[in-house]
């Protein structure tokens, strides 16, 4: 069981050591944190499994703003986000660069997380099916891949997919990659048991939740009480 923090644009170095200091992984499941670029090495030398929140498709090269495999590798960072769907929604991710960078980074080393959902009107025109399909149509299996579920209506709004609706994306996730699937979307303590207690649910990629240590370390004592 993966359970992975998002912490978005929070916590700077010192906030980050601060959680660091507070926090600690139960056994049986593996927690990581997803800082902001800048507090990758304070989250690494804090001892913590440390994700990078996106991840570019070349080495280096004129591409400003960007941050590369090999350079996150050097500071001791194990994989990346890919594809979440607020890089998707404000900064013009598009299916074609989540799979370039999601390619790159596994053939470098990285693990990756590659985020997807649908958003809430193409649930509501049936399409959900539609759009996982085309998502998932442009990665590739691999050992260190790893898919994020996570219904755009159900991030940041407290609105969470039922553990059934979750269980039924997962599922069909899985018929089209085999490959372990996070559930993301308003993960908190008091709903963790029953998401990840689904059959096809591997873990929970945590937003909001994570940036306090002591709800990102309920989560995981839940989650490592369930699959033990
Ligand atoms: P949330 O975010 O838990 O705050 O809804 C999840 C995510 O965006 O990964």
């Amino acid at each position: 069981m993966l359970i992975a923090g998002n912490w978005k644009m929070f916590k700077g170095s010192a906030e980050t050591r601060a959680f660091a200091a507070a926090f600690s992984a139960p056994e049986g499941v593996e927690a990581v944190v997803c800082p902001p670029f800048v507090s990758l090495a304070a989250a690494v030398e804090s001892g913590l499994t440390v994700f990078a929140q996106n991840v570019h498709w070349e080495d280096e090269g004129a591409y400003t703003g960007e941050v590369s495999a090999p350079m996150l590798r050097e500071l001791g960072v194990a994989g990346a986000l890919v594809g979440h769907s607020e890089r998707r929604q404000y900064f013009g991710e598009s299916d074609e660069t989540v799979a370039r960078r999601a390619a790159h980074a596994l053939a470098a080393g990285l693990r990756v997380i590659a985020c997807v959902g649908e958003l809430e009107e193409e649930r509501e025109l049936g399409r959900t099916e539609d759009v996982l399909t085309r998502q998932i149509s442009v990665l590739q299996p691999h050992p260190a891949l790893v898919v994020a579920y996570e219904p755009v209506w159900a991030i940041g709004t407290g609105r969470t997919a039922t553990p059934e609706q979750a269980q039924e994306a997962h599922a069909f996730v899985k018929s089209l990659l085999d490959v372990p699937v996070l559930y993301g979307g308003s993960v908190k303590p008091e709903n963790a048991e029953e998401l990840l207690s689904q059959p096809d649910v591997d873990g929970a990629l945590v937003g909001g939740a994570s940036l306090d240590p002591d709800s990102f370390g309920s989560i995981c004592r839940i989650a490592a009480r369930i699959r033990s």
